[in-house]
């Protein structure tokens, strides 16, 4: 089965050229200028449209037991809304608490996704402890699995956090087998007793979520982070990285050497502190870990994307509802609570609000309305940071992450024109509210195909829910070749 693109500009990370592409059985097979349709084909015209590769978005979250509940999404939800938004493959944390058995946790998460899942998928693995099974296990997550990145928490102490010893002994062996692991850096102490004293002070409302978890708490942790993977050799991918401080360190890191990528993610390119501070409790809808920041940063984060000091923009999907779930923080008694919908009859704090701003939907059309409309990214690099550097970092490229021959047929036909709103109403993703409801947005994915397969046409969703598949990776060493 055929699908033709015709007379669209393809833009890449590297390269912008208008060309047809032309794909068959789920990969590309031509780019060229007025390549012939075979008599099968699907003909889209793309004229006066941008071409990019499939989006990649990988830090999401979408069976989540967090902080006393679930997120809200499940996978046919994340997946479309991911499509309708031009996100063609999700690479999804793998949370198992400290006492699950994480064999069987990555087969619950694989079973989450299989056959339900409308975009490609695949995970990273959780390491929540590390014991004397877990050097072989990570090895077997590699070989048997085909999940070829692992996760660790710096934060998030006695939930999934882990201590310096299972640190060190995680990165050690990721060296050894030549995988990569991602870190949420935030130092799990300071945040404990900041929390503390802030609580105990009367300081409860989401707006003190910020204070608690300052930028110094995110540098810190990033900073543990580089010096332990400076003395183990590890390749280590700092997730959610929200500030200044926190890249300069980073940066310096990898100055002297050591193998560090920088993700940031949408919601601290367009959102700030400021939020948190909305009144009657709306600031919970805008509370995640690390926090928003001051909007000075925004300007650093924008300008850290442009020179590619960052490496990768993602979102940290993490969805729950504004009415029955962020309210387990509510401070009001009658407002707060519990995981059943119960009144709890006590005053909650921001520390119990459930962390995570739901972006699957929104990250392509937030980078392209505030990143390359304003001109403060180029087209090369909006493709680079939401598709290739994911691609090249997590064993997918060039099977994803460009538009070439051999590739897979994940296009996102892209109306630079296009303007429109933001809304909770209109949106795929199943949670209650908007972090950018009303918000102005200018371009938007028309057509967005899967292995070939369109899933999205004239921005309705067409698509077939389980068309998804999980990706197999498996580790090319650098040295063996
Ligand atoms: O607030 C956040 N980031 N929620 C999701 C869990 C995590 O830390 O990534
Ligand atoms: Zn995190
Ligand atoms: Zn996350």
């Amino acid at each position: 089965m055929h699908l033709l693109i015709q007379h669209g500009e393809i833009v890449t990370a590297t390269a912008t050229e208008m060309a047809d592409v032309l794909c068959c059985d789920g990969k590309i097979i031509a780019i060229g200028p007025n390549l012939t349709a075979p008599a099968d084909a699907q003909i889209i015209d793309a004229r006066g449209h941008l071409i990019f590769p499939g989006f990649i978005d990988p830090h999401v979250h979408i069976y989540l037991p967090f902080m006393g509940t679930f997120a809200a999404d499940n996978y046919a939800s994340a997946s479309r809304a991911a499509l309708m938004g031009g996100t063609t493959t999700l690479i999804e944390m793998c949370c198992p608490s400290r006492a699950d058995d994480p064999r069987e946790a990555i087969a619950l998460w694989k079973s989450k996704a299989a056959g339900i899942s409308s975009c490609d998928y695949t995970f990273h693995m959780g390491m929540t402890r590390f014991d004397e099974s877990s050097a072989e296990l990570m090895k077997h997550i590699i070989e048997e699995e085909k999940v070829i990145s692992f996760k660790v928490f710096l934060a998030y102490k006695g939930a999934f956090g882990i201590d310096d010893t299972e640190l060190y002994q995680t990165l050690a062996t990721a060296a050894s087998l030549g995988a990569v692991v991602t870190v949420h850096c935030e130092n799990a102490e300071l945040v404990s007793q900041l929390q503390r004293q802030l609580v105990a002070e009367g300081k409860i409302g989401p707006e003190w979520h910020e204070p608690s978890r300052p930028m110094a708490v995110e540098a810190e942790g990033c900073h543990h982070l580089v010096t332990f993977a400076e003395m183990t050799g590890a390749e280590v991918y700092v997730v959610h990285t929200s500030c200044q401080a926190a890249v300069d360190i980073l940066q310096s890191a990898r100055a002297k050497g050591v193998n560090v990528h920088i993700e940031t993610v949408a919601p601290y390119l367009t959102l700030d502190s400021s939020y948190a501070e909305l009144l009657d409790f709306e600031g919970a809808k805008y509370v995640m870990s690390p926090p928003l920041r001051e909007r000075a940063q925004q300007d650093f984060l924008w300008s850290a994307l442009a020179d590619g000091r960052i490496d990768v923009v993602a979102t940290d999907h993490a969805p729950f509802d504004f009415s029955s779930q962020k309210c387990m923080g509510h401070p009001d008694p009658a407002r707060c609570l519990d995981a059943h919908g119960k009144p709890t009859g006590n005053s909650g704090n921001f520390t119990l609000i459930p962390n995570g701003i739901p972006s699957v939907e929104e990250r392509v059309k937030l980078l392209y309305t505030h990143g390359v409309c304003t001109g403060r990214i180029d087209l090369q690099t909006f493709v680079r940071c939401a598709s290739t550097r994911a691609a090249e970092i997590f064993g997918l490229y060039p099977r994803k992450g460009t538009i070439a021959i051999g590739s897979d047929a994940d296009l996102v036909v892209w109306n630079p024109e296009w303007s429109g709103t933001i809304s909770a109403e209109t949106h795929a993703m199943n949670v209650d509210y908007s972090a950018f409801e009303g918000w102005p947005i200018k371009g938007r994915a028309e057509w967005v195909t899967v292995r070939g397969k369109i899933m999205v046409q004239n921005a309705q969703w067409t698509g077939d829910q389980g068309h998804g598949q999980f990706l197999e990776r498996t580790i090319s060493r650098k040295d063996d070749c």
